[in-house]
């Protein structure tokens, strides 16, 4: 089978997709007439001759020449950035580091609020890096890290490059662009809820955005309880004056219905959004992202995608560790809240929904709600919850999750749960997806398995056996780790007998593809910078992930439901077989051959 051609960040997700990197000056013009550039602001279409043959920084592409529109209200003002604009005749200069700006252009600055946490240290800034090694950074960019410890520029550095890592397959020059990369990295020491230290980050933004036309995107990898304040201090005092304003959230969104309204409500005050960029990096991840292309650009999947031929949906997601180092943070959400409200319910709606008018964002997105709104709210019936408790195995004892010191003692939060969710629609009616997440459980994965129908009438089922459960087809989206895509076939064992067995038609990703499968912050962050709303989550989206799971968090909260206990490290509660039994289903992820 030929690869298609492909550059590993030259990506085009439809034809109105407007900014995506790419090669043709067609697709230039087409980037510069449908900007998706905060609609304050207003965008000529007269493009530099140099910008178009650049073969394609998008950011260089949209805003050579971009004029705010005029004073509406202060509050509006207030949103668009209240910096006064230095970008305009652009000589050549060299910013604080050293770099030499071309004569026009913009230039990115990315600021990580809450630097010194372990998120920016394991995720954001290795995949910054990654970006940067891969050569999809533009050509000009800054990136901040700001949070309240004392560090020094060289300190923040060293303590980057300790989680940075090569592509495996272009080593040869690592060291020399990790080198070039920590010197694009600077460090900012500020309060959260401080407007003058944001304007002193302001101040050394603009030193090293030389003149250029200033985009500025802020990753907030703070916990959620001070996402507000930095919102309005990066919103009044270091948002951009005439470039974009971006700013990353990480989950949580709320921790039910009504705090995730106000949370909007709140960032709304400061951002308009299209400016949010709520992230879910499972959404990132290149099989769920592949989700859509297996169905809608394959024949054969497509007409099977319905209640017609597919028995049983099971959204899996395990790991084989406990909330280490993040119990407090845990225990305030529990395991529904903080895997299947947002990660797995994300990927069945992508999984489950109808074909959009198109791949842009709001078209995916758009149908992405519908399937939320049609879906059931989630009884308690129909939801089993467990908590991992301590198990000795090979001499070794595994904690119990209460015996994390950051847990408060006797706590009944859920480290497992296992769901039976239904969507009332035409074409999924009556066909239970099953969702299932723990921790502390024997394997680490996450992946989708898609169990067909009987064979009505089976000729074979004579050799097949009283299990016919066993011989119906099954599609299975691993999702990580050992990314695959298999299908379970029957298939007769050679010979001069006729005994069948059940094989799979397997897409293993390692065997097939040379590259190394990006980190899903790798893709999300290239998205926000392109200003690719797609994989982020629109507030609509939100609000109706949250109605189907607040009154049963409610209810679980109330009612003091006792989890099931599971030791560490097994395959978690009985419970979730009994609730899969009530409705014929046999988790897929169970047995010898899985
Ligand atoms: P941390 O707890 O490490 O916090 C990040 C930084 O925020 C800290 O280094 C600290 O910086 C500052 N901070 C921490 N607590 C407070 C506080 N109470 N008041 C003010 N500042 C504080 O968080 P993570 O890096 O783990 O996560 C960041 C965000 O990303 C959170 O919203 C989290 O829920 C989310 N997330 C994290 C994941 C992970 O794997 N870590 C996975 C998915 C989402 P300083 O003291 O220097 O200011
Ligand atoms: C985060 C959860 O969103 O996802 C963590 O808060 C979980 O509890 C993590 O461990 C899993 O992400 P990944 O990419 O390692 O599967």
């Amino acid at each position: 089978m030929a690869t298609l051609p492909s550059s590993h960040c030259c990506r085009i997700y439809s034809s109105s997709s407007s900014l995506s990197y790419s090669s043709s000056l067609h697709r230039s013009l087409q980037r510069v007439a449908v900007s998706p550039s905060p609609k304050r602001f207003v965008v000529s279409a007269k493009v530099s001759q140099s910008v178009l043959q650049q073969n394609g920084v998008s950011m260089q592409d949209v805003a050579p020449a971009v004029k705010p529109v005029e004073n509406e209200t202060a509050f509006k003002k207030l949103k668009d950035g209240l910096l006064s604009a230095t970008a305009g005749s652009v000589e050549e200069s060299k910013d604080s580091s050293g770099f030499s700006f071309e004569e026009t252009g913009s230039t990115v600055s990315i600021t990580v609020v809450g630097a010194s946490g372990d998120l920016a240290k394991k995720k954001i800034f290795p995949a910054l890096f990654a970006l940067y090694y891969e050569g999809c950074l533009p050509k000009h960019f800054t990136i901040f890290g700001y949070a309240r410890s004392k560090m020094t520029d060289a300190e923040l550095r060293t303590m980057v490059s300790k989680t940075l890592t090569c592509r495996i397959d272009q080593r040869e020059n690592c060291g020399e662009k990790m080198d070039q990369f920590l010197e694009r990295c600077f460090y900012h020491s500020g309060q959260y809820d401080s407007q003058d230290h944001f304007a002193q980050l302001d101040k050394k933004l603009k030193e090293h955005e030389g003149g250029r036309i200033p985009n500025r995107l802020f990753y907030l990898s703070i916990p959620p309880n001070i996402f507000i304040d930095a919102v309005r201090c990066a919103s009044l005092s270091a948002s951009s004056g005439n470039g974009w304003t971006r700013v990353i959230v990480e989950k949580p969104f709320g921790r039910d219905s009504e705090s995730s309204a106000a949370l909007t409500k709140a960032l709304k005050q400061y951002l308009e959004e299209d400016q949010i960029f709520r992230i879910d990096h499972y959404l990132g991840k290149e099989l769920v992202e592949n989700l859509s292309v297996l169905r809608f650009s394959n024949l054969i999947f497509e007409p099977l995608w319905s209640r017609q031929y597919i028995r049983n949906v099971q959204l899996i997601f395990s790991e084989d560790f406990g909330t280490e180092g993040r119990g407090g943070y845990f225990d305030n959400y529990g395991i529904i809240r903080d895997i299947m409200q947002n990660h797995l319910l994300q990927i069945l709606a992508l999984f489950a929904m109808e074909t959009p008018v198109s791949l842009d964002a709001e078209d995916i997105r758009n149908e992405k709600v519908k399937v939320l709104r049609s879906m059931r709210p989630l009884q308690l019936e129909n939801v089993v919850t467990g908590q991992y408790k301590s198990h000795v195995r090979g001499g070794v004892t595994y904690p119990a999750y209460t015996d994390d010191k950051t847990v408060p003692k006797g706590s009944l939060t859920p480290t497992f749960a296992a769901a039976a969710l239904f969507i009332d629609n035409a074409r999924w009616d009556g066909v239970p997806f099953l969702m299932k997440a723990g921790k502390a459980l024997h394997n680490k994965r996450a992946e989708i398995r898609v169990q067909f129908r009987h064979v009505p009438g089976n000729l074979y089922n004579r050799n097949i056996g009283t299990d016919l459960d066993r011989a119906t087809n099954e599609l299975v989206i691993r999702v990580q780790p050992d990314e695959a895509i298999f299908l379970k076939i029957n298939n007769k064992v050679p010979g001069l007998g006729m005994r069948l067995d059940r094989s799979n038609l397997n897409l293993h990703y390692a065997a097939r593809y040379s590259t190394e499968i990006p980190d899903a912050y790798e893709r999300l962050l290239l998205d926000a910078i392109e200003g690719e709303r797609r994989l982020f989550i629109r507030s609509d989206e939100l609000d109706a992930a949250w109605s189907l799971f607040t009154p049963l968090l409610k209810e679980i909260e109330e009612k003091k439901i006792i989890p099931e206990y599971y030791p560490y490290g097994s395959r978690g509660p009985v419970g979730a077989h009994y609730l899969a039994a009530r409705y014929k289903v046999r988790w897929g992820d169970v047995g010898v051959e899985q």
